[in-house]
């Protein structure tokens, strides 16, 4: 008798998304007729740019040929795309990353989710409610959690967001030795500014504690004065490792790629006292179970950097801005008070007492769909997350039929 990991048990049914998924399949099988339109997930529908796919080809080119043909490549990332990401992502914005402190990946929902497994069990973690599932999910799995009741699992330290603090909760008054962040964030898209995430930096560095920060929307902030990386703040090298994800920036959710950035300077200790490298820890975990990323699919993302390239994925990133920006002047418009949308895809909208009930609501009576706030945590209860990444004829659709519905 094989027995399971309890941890397991502890889980909802199903992931958020594939919850989403069923009902939406359920509904669509019932309503043949209807056409459903999906700002659920975050998923790009725009095709991968002319300077990627170009890159892509010739990457495969190569390997179709005997001269060119690569086996196995680096598990950390081949050094022309690390390099690009460095002085690209990085050092162009003044943030001292280098390119042995990248590490690339095949997406940073793997990467987000599996850092955790660096750490003892006993960590003190905090986790920003509502937040992007993962990080939840990956640490029940782990064993670091009790039992969850009422939507919140024991043994976790839940950072509250809310109208009040914009969605961005501030540090606590107390240590922790673990947080997640996610800015611009999933699901509000709320962003921080530089003196917020001066505050977490600061705050951090004083409990000797380690900011997990997931920027993998960070390529849709458009206000100047917003920082992208949280290493374009002063100490950041001490306390923090960065997710980034091509994903969303440059449409490759279904080619995968993304990359974490873990500093050379960041420690973690054992028993004794004794300090280890963070950045030599990942090596070991990512060297002994992935081979890394396809030669092809780093090409393409390496000619993200291309000036091409960038000009390129900003039209990309425009376009699904243009569609945030609808949904927020039209949800506003119709009197429900919004959040997001302007620096991040998402659009946080308070609709309603029960989200799952205005999920079906919207579905029912709009064939629109949304993602239910309360599926990222207690506090997002009340609230519908609405995805700016469809056609925009598809968005202004929707928002002709939510105005009906909704009304
Ligand atoms: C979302 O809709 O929250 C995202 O698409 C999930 C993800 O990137 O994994």
């Amino acid at each position: 008798m094989i027995k399971i990991n309890e941890n397991y048990l502890k889980l909802q049914a199903s992931y958020l998304f594939t919850t989403i998924s069923r009902k939406v399949e359920a509904y669509a099988k019932d309503n043949p007729d209807k056409k459903i339109i999906r700002l659920g997930i975050g998923d790009v529908t725009l095709p991968l740019s002319k300077s990627v796919v170009e890159a892509f080809h010739r990457g495969v080119d190569e390997m179709s040929r005997a001269e060119t043909f690569k086996g196995y490549g680096p598990e950390q990332g081949y050094a022309f795309l690390r390099e690009a990401i460095a002085a690209h992502d990085f050092q162009a914005r003044g943030a001292q990353i280098g390119a042995h402190e990248i590490f690339v990946s095949d997406g940073s929902k793997g990467d987000t989710g599996n850092f955790q497994e660096l750490f003892a069990q006993d960590l003190k973690i905090g986790i920003p409610d509502p937040v992007y599932p993962v990080y939840v999910d990956t640490n029940v799995m782990a064993g670091r959690t009790g039992v969850s009741a009422e939507g919140r699992y024991e043994g976790l330290t839940y950072l509250e967001g809310n109208s009040g603090n914009g969605f961005v909760p501030a540090p606590p008054a107390f240590p922790l030795d673990l947080v997640y962040l996610c800015f611009p964030n999933n699901p509000t898209g709320a962003v921080a500014t530089k003196a917020q995430l001066k505050a977490w930096v600061d705050w951090a560095r004083q409990h000797k504690a380690l900011i997990l920060f997931d920027a993998a929307y960070a390529a849709f902030i458009r206000d100047p004065q917003i920082p992208v990386s949280i290493y374009e703040i002063e100490g950041a090298r001490e306390c923090a490792v960065e997710f980034r994800s091509f994903s969303k920036t440059a449409g490759f959710t279904g080619t995968r790629c993304g990359f974490t950035v873990i500093p050379d300077t960041l420690q973690i200790w054992d028993q004794e006292g004794q300090g280890h490298r963070l950045m030599d820890l990942w090596n070991r975990r990512h060297s002994t179970k992935t081979n890394g990323v396809s030669y092809p699919v780093q090409m393409a993302a390496a000619a993200v950097y291309t000036p091409e390239g960038q000009k390129e994925v900003k039209e990309l990133t425009d376009y699904y801005m243009a569609n945030a920006k609808l949904i927020r002047e039209k949800m506003s418009s119709l009197g429900f008070e919004v959040t997001g949308g302007e620096n991040g895809p998402y659009v946080w909208v308070k609709a309603g007492t029960d989200s799952w009930a205005t999920f079906d609501q919207i579905l029912e009576k709009a064939q629109v769909v949304v993602t239910p706030g309360s599926g990222f945590g207690t506090c997002g209860q009340g609230y519908i997350r609405i995805s700016a990444f469809n056609h925009r004829e598809k968005v202004i659709e929707a928002l002709g039929r939510l105005e009906t519905a909704l009304q």
